[in-house]
């Protein structure tokens, strides 16, 4: 069956430039942004050990922070090499780290020493044996910490301790620069007022692709990953327009994808229009399977329980207690031992920071203000039934497991 599905004819030519790990090599409508950070790290290249670079990229969803921060480092990286200096890039998404600098720094570490003991350090020592490192092997480290708001609503001083390593060190070369990158500036007010300052002195703000800037990404991804003729501009055009709402390249890529999914279904030659707006009524501009993917158990069962309350009481935020109560519920249901509240708070915490959920204070009632929960970018159903879908997989694996051993 398999055999045969591989022998029907397709409308792409290659799938990987379609993948959200491709960097592309020129990304279009961001070529200004990248001249600044050319700017503003020229010194690092000319004069290394000289001056810390610190950058604040922000900008909603899918408006191409991580991308340009990888395609920035990629071409500086070649850049030194071919100067014989030795500068790394490393790029650490700060919510697949839970929001732990531990956890952040053990990823950089990793990248230099893969003996490197996992316990027995703190933070604070790992950055030092990090510092010597680079020292020792004489290297300047960009490190792009991704998704950043993770690490600012765990640890708000995580941030301050990387940038104070170099202000320690008066005497040695500076070896550590910054690229953060966030979706919401409203996070910078977790930070002390000198990071605030400097971080807010080299700021990038990227704005929401419009339609006609999501159809040149689009054509660029077209013409490298779908056959000649396969798609026209006027499908193009169509999901440019569909995306232009969320102004997120995401988006758009991955409705062009799931349309030539479609078109290879009904295999039929090109991608048509129509295809795009059947990919529309399934894939969601917000949830992406990358972020369920990345989900705690606890965290998915936590958002299960949202969503089902928020559905049942046709409500529009359901109070911190509510949703406990329906996440212990939950748990029952699969079997899992509910966590205590301490940590169903650090969930909750977690949770807003990615901008799955969104939290607000009540106004003052009988026993106090209460926090509110609610879902700001995606229906309770949908939320749902994505979560079920993943929980799914989950237990037929647990399943699998038990009775394998
Ligand atoms: N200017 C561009 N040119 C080409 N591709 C782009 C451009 N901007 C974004 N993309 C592509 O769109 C997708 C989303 O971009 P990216 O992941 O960088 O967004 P983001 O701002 O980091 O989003 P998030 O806030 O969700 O992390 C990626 O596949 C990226 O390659
Ligand atoms: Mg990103």
């Amino acid at each position: 069956m398999i055999n045969q599905v591989l022998l029907r004819p397709t409308v792409f030519e290659d799938e990987t430039p379609l993948s959200l790990e491709h960097v592309p090599g020129t990304l279009p409508h961001r070529e200004k942004q990248l001249i600044f950070l050319a700017q503003l790290f020229r010194s690092l290249i000319e004069k290394p050990g000289s001056t810390s670079q610190r950058v604040l990229i922000t900008g909603p969803v899918g408006t191409g922070k991580t991308v340009m921060a990888q395609r920035f480092g990629l071409d500086l990286v070649k850049i030194a090499r071919g100067r014989k200096i030795g500068l790394r890039y490393i790029h650490v998404n700060c919510r697949e780290c839970k929001g732990s600098l531990f956890a952040v720094l053990r990823k950089v570490m990793n990248e230099f020493e893969e003996q490197f003991p996992k316990r027995g350090f703190s933070s604070e020592e790992l950055l030092q044996a990090i510092m010597r490192i680079l020292d020792e092997k004489n290297l300047f480290l960009i490190l792009a910490l991704d998704e950043l708001e993770a690490l600012l609503e765990a640890d708000n001083s995580a941030l301050y301790a990387l940038t104070r390593v170099q202000e320690d060190r008066v005497t040695s070369p500076v070896r550590l620069s910054l690229i953060c990158m966030l979706r919401e500036l409203k996070y910078l007010e977790l930070l002390d007022r000198s990071t605030v300052s400097t971080l807010q002195q080299n700021l990038i703000e990227l704005n929401p692709y419009v339609s006609n800037e999501l159809f040149t990404i689009l054509k660029d991804r077209v013409t490298l990953a779908f056959k000649e003729g396969a798609v026209q501009d006027e499908t193009i055009e169509l999901a440019a327009d569909i995306a232009s709402s969320s102004g997120d390249a995401r988006y758009v890529i991955e409705l062009l994808w799931r349309a030539g999914k479609y078109a290879d279904y009904d295999e039929s030659k090109d991608v048509k229009p129509e295809y795009v707006r059947k990919a529309a009524g399934t894939v969601y501009p917000t949830l992406r399977d990358e972020y369920l993917r990345t989900l705690s158990l606890n965290e998915k069962l936590f958002l299960l329980a949202l969503s089902r309350y928020l559905e049942d009481n046709d409500a529009a935020y359901a109070s911190m207690g509510e949703v406990e109560e329906a996440y212990k519920v939950v748990c029952e249901e699969y079997n899992s031992q509910p966590r205590a509240h301490t940590q169903f708070w650090k969930y909750m915490r977690l949770l807003s920071a990615t901008g799955l959920i969104s939290t607000k204070l009540s106004s003052k009632g009988a026993k106090g203000r209460t926090t509110l929960i609610g879902l700001s970018l995606i229906s309770a159903s949908t939320m749902k039934k994505c979560i079920e879908a993943a929980l799914e997989v989950f237990s037929t694996d647990v399943a699998r497991k038990r009775r394998i051993t």
